[in-house]
C-alpha cells in the first residue's frame, strides 16, 4: 500500500511536469490527468490512515529531462503499469478498480499524443514576446526556483493537514489553500517551463507537514505569505519597466496572498477558541 501510494506521487509529480513542457493541446489532457492521479494519491492516503499505517511523502527524484516529450510520456506509462501492478496491494477494491479503470484510458491517450519538442530545460532564460533586463532576468529565475517548491511544499502540508483533521471548518479553509497552491505552482511551472528552467521540486522534509503545533504553524505560515507578498512585489517592480504584462501578474499573485493570510488568520482564530485577535 505504501509503494503504491509513493509511486502515485510521482507519477501525479512526472504527469504534471509532462504538462508543464508541453505547448499544444496536449497540455490540458496532461494537467487534467496529473490532478486525477493528484486525487488517486490521496484516496490512497487516505486508506493509509484509515488501516492505521504511519507514512510519509517521501519519494524517489524523478528524472524529467528529455528533449521530446514522447520520451516522457513512455516512463508515465511505465509507472503507471507499475502502479497498476500495486494496486493488488489496496483493500479498497472499488478504488483499485477505479484506479485501474482511469490508469487503463490514461496510457491509451498518453500513448497516442503527438510528440513535441521539449525547450524546458533549455536553459534560454527567455520569455516568448517579452525581453527583459538581465536583472528581472535573474529575479524571475531566482522566484520561479524557490516559488515553485514553496507551493508543493503548501499542497502537501495543507493536504497532509487536510488528511488528519476532521473539522469541516478547518478542512474548507485546507482545501482552498491546496487548490490556490495548485495555481500557483500552475503558473510558475508554467513561467519556468518557458524560461527554459524547469524542474521538479526537491522533496518535502516530514518536519514540515507532520505539524505538531498547529497554531504556530499558522502563524508562522502567516508570515511566510507575507514575504510571498513582498516577493511578489518586488518582482513586479523589477520586470515593470520590460513587460507590463508580467507585472500585472505578479500583482494578481500579490493580491490572491491577501485572501489566504484572512483565511489562515481565521483558522488561527477557529484553533485558538476565537480569544485571538
Ligand atoms: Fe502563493
Ligand atoms: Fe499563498
Amino acid at each position: 500500500m505504501k509503494t503504491l501510494m509513493i509511486k502515485t506521487h510521482e507519477a501525479w509529480l512526472e504527469m504534471l511536469m509532462a504538462g508543464f513542457m508541453s505547448k499544444t493541446q496536449n497540455k490540458q489532457v496532461l494537467f487534467d490527468f496529473s490532478d486525477i492521479l493528484f486525487r488517486h494519491f490521496t484516496w490512497l492516503e487516505n486508506e493509509l490512515i484509515e488501516m492505521g499505517e504511519s507514512y510519509s511523502y517521501d519519494r524517489d527524484t524523478i528524472p524529467i529531462k528529455v528533449e521530446k516529450l514522447s520520451n516522457l510520456l513512455q516512463d508515465i506509462v511505465l509507472r503507471l503499469n507499475e502502479i497498476d501492478l500495486q494496486l493488488l496491494s489496496s483493500p479498497d477494491k472499488a478504488l483499485a478498480e477505479r484506479i485501474a479503470s482511469d490508469i487503463y484510458y490514461m496510457k491509451e491517450v498518453i500513448s497516442k499524443m503527438k510528440d513535441e519538442v521539449v525547450t524546458a530545460f533549455n536553459m534560454a532564460r527567455t520569455f516568448p514576446g517579452i525581453s527583459l533586463t538581465q536583472e528581472a532576468t535573474d529575479a524571475l529565475t531566482l522566484f520561479l526556483f524557490e516559488e515553485t517548491y514553496k507551493e508543493y511544499e503548501l499542497i502537501m502540508i495543507y493536504n497532509y493537514l487536510k488528511a488528519h483533521s476532521s473539522d469541516a471548518y478547518m478542512n474548507r479553509i485546507f482545501q482552498i489553500l491546496i487548490d490556490e497552491s495548485f495555481f500557483h505552482l500552475k503558473s510558475f511551472g508554467d513561467m519556468g517551463a518557458k524560461m527554459g528552467i524547469l524542474a521538479v521540486p526537491r522533496i518535502v522534509m516530514k518536519e514540515l507537514y507532520q505539524v505538531e503545533d498547529v497554531v504556530q504553524f499558522l502563524k508562522d505560515g502567516i508570515d511566510e505569505e507575507l514575504a510571498a507578498k513582498e516577493e511578489c512585489k518586488k518582482l513586479s517592480e523589477a520586470v515593470s519597466k520590460d513587460s507590463s504584462e508580467l507585472a500585472k501578474f505578479f500583482d494578481f499573485i500579490n493580491h490572491q496572498e491577501n485572501y489566504h493570510i484572512s483565511l489562515m488568520k481565521d483558522a488561527l482564530k477557529h484553533y485558538t477558541g476565537g480569544v485571538n485577535e
